[in-house]
């Protein structure tokens, strides 16, 4: 007699075990078997492919139709990110797959991150440290390292959602005034006194401009070469979102043509951004490795969320989180 083989469950090898402790207890009580090596599994015989019935993803996974084909009984993909451009929704809906993510949780990490970026090109820090360690601090200059002052300055958030609140709160606490864009038709909360403009607006008036939008195909180079140019030559821009959402040879540009004054990113296209990538050398721009959510509390709390949206979805119930019903 043939024996029914247990279902499978795969999660990238690089989260640490007691970030998955729930998954792991579930497996340990027999309820599915655990992998970490995903690429594996997809070179093996269909048989064996048919038994997985969940995926837990980095945003470095893409999950599309190709993946989606070789698990045919799968049930759930749980991407450990707020953001879900890697994963190709509408074939996982086709397929009747669920989708999670993890909203929420890593709001305050990020905004302190872009929290952090503004202030550092606003007051010119990799510059500045760079200048002191390699011998060009030689007296206290009072013209020398200047930069803007937040307090009275104007933020352009373009995308208002809980990022980009939590931003614009952070920056209202610094004095600055808020303009904002957003797809929704709420108001922002009364207490930030912030103002809603169109992007036109937003990017001809703000000193520095904050990216929250989510990629989508309509939010892809969004701030391209025209929008660019539309900004103040001392403007500010930063983005934690997706790197896909500038167009980064129109930045490049931007910035040598003193178009405007800095970039802070913590998001590129691609990533890694390889080190000899232009952007590194362009007055202005300074780049961090995709660290917004990346403090310890954050991302356990992200691995937690995708744990608890994988094990929803192995076992038929609606997920905490999901991205498409
Ligand atoms: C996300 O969750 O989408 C972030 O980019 C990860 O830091």
């Amino acid at each position: 007699m043939r024996t029914t083989a247990a279902p499978l469950v795969l999660v990238p090898e690089v989260l640490p075990p007691d970030w998955l402790a729930s998954v792991h207890a579930a497996a340990d009580v027999g309820a599915f078997e655990l992998r970490d090596d995903l690429d594996a599994v997809l070179g093996l015989e269909l048989e064996t492919r048919r038994r997985v019935v969940g995926l837990l993803t980095l945003l470095t996974r893409p999950v599309d139709a190709a993946l989606l084909d070789a698990f045919p009984e799968l049930r759930v993909v749980s991407n450990m990110a707020v953001g879900f451009d890697n994963v190709d929704v509408p074939a996982c809906t086709a397929r009747s797959i669920r989708v999670g993510n993890t909203p929420g949780v890593l709001t305050d990490a990020t905004a302190d991150l872009a929290m952090a970026l503004l202030l550092s090109a606003a007051r010119n820090l990799p510059a500045a440290s760079l200048d002191a360690r390699e011998g060009r601090w030689q007296t206290w200059s009072p013209t020398g390292w200047l930069g803007l002052e937040l307090r009275g300055a104007t933020l352009g958030v373009v995308g208002l959602g809980k990022i980009g609140l939590a931003v614009a709160q952070r920056a209202r606490a610094f004095g600055m005034d808020i303009l904002y864009t957003r797809r929704s038709d709420a108001p922002a909360p009364p207490e930030l006194g912030a103002t809603r403009v169109e992007l036109d607006a937003l990017l001809a008036r703000a000193d520095v401009v904050s990216l929250h939008v989510p990629l989508r195909p309509d939010t892809r180079h969004l701030i391209d070469a025209a929008a660019l140019g539309r900004m103040k030559p001392s403007a500010l821009l930063v983005n934690t979102a997706r790197g896909d959402v500038v167009d980064q040879v129109a930045l490049q540009a931007a910035l040598e043509a003193g178009q405007i004054a800095g970039a802070a990113l913590d998001v590129t296209s691609p990533e890694p951004l390889p080190p000899e990538h232009p952007l590194y050398q362009t007055p202005g721009c300074f780049i961090v490795p995709h660290i917004g959510s990346a403090t310890r509390a954050t991302r356990r709390r992200m691995a937690e969320l995708a744990c608890a949206n994988l094990l929803a979805g192995v076992r038929g119930e609606a997920l905490p989180h999901a991205v498409n019903g």
